[in-house]
């Protein structure tokens, strides 16, 4: 059975995510969303807030698991037989970062593959950071965002003004 892993921040989770995710879902067996923790960044919504809108943004996918990790990627991977890691390219410039990320992941562990989806062209432009600042500002990210999670948004934000 090959495993397919989406790890990434989900801060919060954009539908450029959710259509990688869905992608993945139709390719491989199963797919496991792995929600990283980041040592550098204090996120917007906790591990355990991201973890339920991911949960509640894939309910409709029966193979697409989620989980939280706070270590290297390469030793979350390690548990499974075939692991490979998916991560969408949006443009030329997520190319180097991706590239050196997906090569230094194949030194520390030979095992792990990495497979990049080009992004959907509707997405390329889309990103976790931009939809937190346009949101912070009052301003509409319907478009960028599952349905599902607008709410967890607007709340978050308003919570934060007041
Ligand atoms: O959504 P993001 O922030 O682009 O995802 C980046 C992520 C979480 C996939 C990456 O930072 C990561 O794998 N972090 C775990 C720590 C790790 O394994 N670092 C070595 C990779 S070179």
């Amino acid at each position: 059975m090959q495993t397919a892993i989406c790890p990434g921040s989900f801060d919060p989770i954009t539908l450029g995510h959710l259509d990688v995710i869905r992608r993945a879902a139709a390719m491989f067996d199963r797919v496991v969303v792995c929600i990283v923790a980041n040592a550098n960044k204090h996120g917007f919504f906790s591990l355990e807030e991201r973890r339920e809108q991911v949960l509640r943004v894939t309910a409709g996918y029966p193979n697409v698991d989620v989980d939280v990790w706070d270590g290297l990627l390469v030793d979350y991977a390690a548990r499974f037989e075939q692991p490979v890691v998916v991560r969408g390219l949006r443009a030329l410039s997520d190319f180097e970062y991706e590239f050196m990320m997906a090569l230094t992941n194949k030194k520390l562990n030979p095992r792990v593959e990495t497979v990049f989806l080009a992004s959907d062209e509707r997405y390329t432009y889309l990103s976790s950071s931009m939809v937190k600042e346009i949101a912070g500002f009052g301003g509409d990210v319907s478009r960028f965002v599952p349905e599902e999670i607008l709410e967890d948004l607007k709340k978050k934000i308003n919570g934060r003004n007041s």
